[in-house]
């Protein structure tokens, strides 16, 4: 049948209408519900959803497990339980919560699935490189599936904080540098974790963290304070937050760090003024491990008292094992320090999540030792993992083509991560088995390959001073084709509190190298490690280098994929590597400075720059190689000038001149010349992963609109000013490839206040 204006007009009002009706009347029946209950509940009863506990079944980030948890949640003072994990464990709780608590209000259940929970996935960083979102949601959503079957309904994760300083270990958690690849990679991960609807059996709450600017922790070191302008937190740290919470994410964790000297977990201008007011957030707030307790060392809380007085007022719902909302809540409010209403309305912020997760209907719908069974490392979430680590891995230098590792060559395989099924997995690998499950390089080769054309030497550890292992790793190496050498990191030396100030290969791995290097043999390099690391010896001296992550349960199998060529490589760096740790921070995305150094002026001695080494990076953000060639050509605007009502269409042509298919990531950079407050020296705009087959080409197409102009100006307005622009695409941030453009017109968000902190 075919719809006139006026029918389809009707049909889709009717359909937004009834849309819009169910959710005000589910809204209204899960308000209605849970009035009710509040109004039943003591105030004592109140304070207790605002509590979370950890059970201690799984590795603790703090303090130990309060040995009374139990006795407080018998006695209805408990809301939630962390690191509690199985369909049986978890049971026996919610039980004691349903049963034996006066109204039976059902626990929610939190854990740090952080790259999968049985079946794990290549670190966030490593996934962040395939830039492939489709790819990364379903990763979320398989974590989500394994934990709930688990017994988990509320995930501590995605982790958004922009990362610029790779001696933090915690960048391994989070999806780099970049504000905009960072914002996409959030709300996918959120859509992944929570899916259509959080009622349903595999899907959870996901709980962005940690808010806000965490990473930009001093000098790398965890915990340590962070200090910068409302401009630089508005432009790079918050937009993150903001997508995952555009994308539904239910709940928030605050994060460790002061910022401007208050502490985030007592910080009013964060949670309130900016979370609440601005953005309208109606999930709830959990603080960070003890992080409120925290707030004493920081100087800014005389006791726990005061501690639970500050986060309270300043907007915080629930307190992650620091016990002060359960011992003073009450006291504070008899003191009027506190209102009864916040403490209702934190009550209420749980209570509804729980009410969306379904657990009012069904509090054991998690528990279900069937699931347990049949849902977690299945063949396809295995096929999944597999994939995701392919698409993660980067390829950094393939010099005369050195890989794939040709068919008839004898391969030496070498290194003391080569056998390695431990620290394959990463920095926070949730409930994966590090012991039997996970797919070494080794057995990945042998594999591919069978085990007469591959022999092993370990060489050394990853950080000893033993070089014993030199001789028969130069004598396994000699008696082969080919060398790959499988070196790195150990997993726990990213993740939290697992700062470096040397970010070079631990212990004799590069002088194992180095006498590799001498047989003469081409060398092939896999790097497995949960940050950029300084490899400019290892650059200049390896015929190939693959970044290759922690990758996860079926790490080995993805390497060998892309060393026997079965899969190209296609992944692209989203943090910069350094040439040393002296110029940490280093980011593509920087200032130009009043004198931006010139390599081409060497008269002009004072520009910005090093007496001992270059401004460049070792590696710049979003490179990465193929087995294929991609050339860029024919770079042309639709017009040299836009307004808000005629976008710009870009349009450049990608050839495939190499001899393989393959995948490249065409990326859009922006540069605003001049703006009210100084803008960054290229800007990640759109980016599009083609897949192109050998000989191939294809016109690649961006449209910009003004909006993906905008900034937030010195008074916080979100606003696009008119002024002209450089525009680069290519396939790394250092692309020359450009062309110029005007905007002649400016726009202001629609909410100009600018806010202050209070
Ligand atoms: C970490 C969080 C984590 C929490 C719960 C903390 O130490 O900073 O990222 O979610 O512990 O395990």
């Amino acid at each position: 049948m075919k719809l006139n204006w006026i029918t389809s007009l009707t049909f889709l009002c009717f359909i937004l209408f009834t849309g819009c009706t169910n959710t005000t009347s589910e809204n209204a029946e899960m308000d209605k519900f849970i009035n009710d209950l509040l109004d039943r509940m003591t105030l004592e009863e109140k304070i207790g959803q605002t509590v979370l506990y950890t059970s201690g079944y799984d590795v603790i980030t703090g303090p130990t497990v309060d040995p009374d948890y139990k006795e407080y949640l018998k006695k209805g003072m408990v809301g939630g339980i962390f690191n509690a994990v199985g369909a049986d464990y978890t049971r026996s709780l919610q039980k004691i919560a349903v049963e034996e608590t006066r109204l039976g209000i059902p626990l929610i259940f939190g854990y740090d699935v952080i790259h999968g929970q049985r079946t794990i996935f290549p670190i966030p960083l490593g996934e962040s490189c395939s830039w492939d979102l489709e790819a990364m949601e379903r990763s979320a959503k398989i974590a989500a599936s394994e934990a709930t079957a688990e017994g988990v309904n509320w995930i501590y994760a995605p982790m958004v904080d922009i990362s610029r300083d790779p001696r933090w270990g915690r960048v391994a958690e989070g999806a780099g540098e970049d504000v905009y690849l960072g914002s996409l990679i959030a709300a996918a991960r959120v859509k992944g974790f929570q899916g259509n609807s959080l009622s349903d059996n595999n899907t959870v709450v996901a709980c962005v963290k940690h808010y806000a600017a965490y990473g930009a922790t001093m000098a790398g070191r965890d915990y340590n304070t962070v200090d910068m302008s409302l401009n630089e937190l508005w432009n790079t740290y918050l937009p993150p937050f903001k997508a995952s919470l555009d994308a539904g994410c239910g709940t928030i964790m605050t994060s460790f760090n002061d910022l401007n000297g208050i502490p985030a977990t007592g910080n009013k201008y964060l949670l309130k003024d900016i979370l609440r007011e601005k953005w309208n957030f109606n999930g709830f707030v959990v603080t960070d491990y003890t992080s409120i307790n925290e707030m004493i060392p920081h100087g800014y809380a005389r006791d726990e008292k005061h501690s639970a007085e500050i986060a309270m007022n300043a907007g915080v719902d629930m307190d992650m094992q620091g016990g002060v909302y359960m011992n003073h809540l009450k006291t504070l409010i008899e003191e009027g320090k506190v209102s009864e209403k916040d403490v209702t309305d934190a009550a209420r912020a749980v209570l509804k999540i729980k009410y969306k997760l379904g657990l009012f209907e069904d509090p054991y719908k998690y528990c279900d030792a069937k699931r347990e069974k049949t849902d977690i490392l299945t063949a396809e979430n295995k096929e999944a993992a597999r994939d995701m680590a392919r698409k993660s891995m980067v390829l950094l230098k393939n010099d005369k083509q050195t890989l794939p590792l040709k068919e008839d060559k004898r391969i030496a395989l070498i290194g003391p991560l080569a056998k390695d099924q431990y620290e394959i997995l990463g920095c926070w690998s949730a409930m994966g088995d590090r012991d039997t499950v996970p797919v070494s390089v080794y057995e990945g080769l042998v594999d591919a390959l069978g085990d007469n054309r591959i022999s092993y030497a370990k060489g050394c550890d990853i950080q000893s001073d033993d070089t014993s292992g030199f001789d028969e790793a130069v004598r396994v190496a000699s008696n082969a084709d080919f060398v790959v050498m499988v070196m790195g990191e150990f997993h726990n030396m990213s993740g939290e509190n697992n700062s470096r100030t040397n970010l070079s290969l631990p212990g004799v791995q590069l002088d194992l190298l180095k006498a590799i290097k001498k047989t003469g043999k081409p060398v092939a390099l896999v790097l497995m490690n949960g940050r950029p690391l300084t490899i400019n010896w290892e650059k200049e001296n390896m015929d190939a280098i693959l970044e290759a992550w922690f990758p996860g349960t079926m790490g080995g199998a993805a390497i060998a994929d892309v060393l026997t060529g079965k899969y190209n490589p296609s992944g692209k760096l989203t943090m910069t590597f350094p040439q040393n740790v002296g110029q940490i921070p280093l980011f593509y995305n920087h200032k130009n400075t009043g004198r931006p150094f010139d390599p081409n002026d060497p008269q002009f001695a004072y520009g910005s720059k090093y007496w001992d080494v270059s401004n460049e990076p070792l590696y710049p953000f979003g490179y990465g190689l193929s087995y294929t060639t991609f050339t860029y050509s024919d770079l042309t605007l639709s017009s040299k000038e836009m307004t808000k009502d005629n976008p710009l269409k870009i349009n450049i042509k990608l050839v495939n001149g190499g001899k393989y298919d393959g995948e490249e990531i065409v990326q859009l950079y922006i540069r605003d010349l001049v703006g009210s407050v100084t803008r960054p020296v290229k800007e990640l705009k759109g980016f599009k992963k083609v897949f192109l087959k050998a000989g191939d080409s294809e016109n690649i197409e961006f449209i910009l609109t003004v909006d993906d102009l905008r900034f937030y100006d010195a008074d916080l307005n979100y606003i696009y000013e008119p002024g002209d622009f450089h525009l680069f695409v290519g396939g790394n941030s250092d692309t020359k490839i450009k062309a110029d453009f005007t905007l002649n017109e400016s726009g202001r968000s629609e909410k100009p206040k600018p806010i202050k902190i209070k």
